[in-house]
């Protein structure tokens, strides 16, 4: 599926279509949901359907399809361009509550999820204006979720420097934002990162973000942070890192890895005249966003049940299962040069083979062969010079799989390795 197409097609409509690590992804995911049990899909970022988070959305579900009036209604009608207002109303309240942050229901819109929120911040801000041409996304560390690229119009460029590496111990790594590399300028119309990050579970900490707002806020330049994994919800980040907040600070929420990805929703809070304009693009875009999961994260805010749902219940899950495929992976690769990135949250390992006999991506070829779909590395070096190779020595594993996948899936993965390096 993931092949040129042969109808002609416009410059946007071949950069939305030709091959790319997303395309490549979901066809995986798609695939895998197909065949089912034959194969042991760690590529995809689809969320593990957790029992007891399932128990609470299909019993909000009931009671909506209990309620006719409320249900007629939030299937029958438009709701209004930043969303409905008992929601923006709500998440307000719950942020100022919860972090002191001085934010109204006018710093609040609903979303049709990330992605598609993304691709309007991005094609919003980026591109030839009157006055001047912000023509690039600014990516300050890199590796970084492979989706971004494909959201951005033609004209719209990607500009993501080297990272520094971090050798913690004999097992794990990790990527530090190189500052000296860093230069916003008046062509950076955003400065983006995902907080954790997927691929690598990067938690940038306050002071690096700080930093990073401040140094684009200087260029008149957003910070966007994308928090598809991270705080308030879904909250998985395996130690304490409130999310970071200025009236700078464009911070994006999806309701995806809540376990919800098929509702496709989420939110975003930025400064009132972003959130004014975000509504007008989105409305030229979908005219309303989905109304059905901004109901759900209503009744979850207004129960008081997000929180402990997250702490409790989603985080808790991903990080036992982190914690058994990381160590069985440390353990069968303790004689490789191989090393694991610092897991600060998320629900994927990201490994590094450094000088791997092939590349990353022959690695996933073979693993394919095997039965376990992994992603290669190098699609998420976005917009790096391709003589690095350290990105080709790279895969991102999920772990969001059942027990008895997850055991075969990482056995699968460390025996073809270390054959690999013998
Ligand atoms: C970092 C990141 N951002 C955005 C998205 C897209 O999320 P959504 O499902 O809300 O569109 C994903 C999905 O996996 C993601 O990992």
């Amino acid at each position: 599926m993931n092949e040129p197409l042969s109808c002609e097609l416009s410059n946007a409509g071949s950069a939305f279509t030709r091959r790319s690590g997303l395309l490549g992804l979901m066809d995986d995911l798609a695939e895998a949901n197909k065949s089912n049990q034959d194969t042991i899909n760690m590529g995809g970022g689809s969320p593990f359907p957790i029992k007891a988070s399932r128990e609470v959305y299909t019993s909000l579900f009931q009671e909506l399809a209990n309620s006719r009036a409320e249900i007629e209604k939030l299937y029958g009608q438009y709701s209004a361009p930043a969303g409905n207002q008992e929601t923006r109303d709500k998440l307000a309240g719950y942020l100022r509550k919860k972090f002191g942050w001085n934010v109204s229901s006018e710093h609040v819109a609903v979303t049709n999820g990330n992605q598609a929120a993304l691709f309007v911040l991005f094609n919003m801000l980026g591109g030839p204006n009157e006055s001047a041409e912000r023509n690039e996304i600014l990516f300050p560390l890199i590796p970084e979720y492979v989706g971004y690229q494909n959201l951005l119009l033609p004209g719209l460029k990607v500009r993501a420097p080297k990272p520094s590496i971090q050798i913690l111990n004999d097992h794990l790594f990790e990527y530090r934002v190189d500052f000296s590399r860093i230069q916003v300028t008046e062509k950076t119309a955003a400065v983006c990162l995902s907080q954790p990050s997927n691929p690598a579970g990067k938690i940038h900490s306050e002071t690096d973000l700080k930093k990073l707002d401040y140094i684009s806020n200087e260029k008149g330049a957003p910070l966007i942070i994308d928090s598809a994994y991270g705080a308030p919800f879904p909250n998985i980040i395996f130690s304490e890192c409130p999310p970071y907040w200025s009236e700078n600070t464009i911070l994006l929420l999806s309701l995806s890895k809540l376990g919800l990805p098929g509702l496709r929703s989420g939110l975003i809070v930025a400064s009132p005249e972003r959130i004014a304009a975000f509504s007008k693009f989105s409305t030229s875009l979908n005219l309303a966003p989905n109304s059905i999961g901004a109901h759900i994260l209503t009744e979850l805010v207004s129960r008081g049940a997000i929180d402990h749902l997250c702490s409790q219940t989603i985080c808790n899950f991903y990080q036992e299962k982190i914690a058994f495929a990381s160590s069985k992976l440390i353990s069968s690769l303790a004689d490789t040069p191989c090393r694991l990135h610092h897991m600060g949250g998320g629900f994927f390992i990201w490994l590094w083979c450094e000088h791997l006999p092939f590349l990353g991506r022959e690695l996933y070829s073979r693993l394919k062969t095997k039965g376990v779909v992994v992603a290669p590395g190098e699609e998420f070096f976005l917009g790096l010079e391709p003589d690095w190779s350290h990105g080709r020595e790279c895969i991102r594993i999920s772990c969001a799989l059942p027990d008895t996948q997850l055991n075969v899936g990482i056995e699968l993965i460390a025996d073809e390795i270390v054959d690999a390096y013998r």
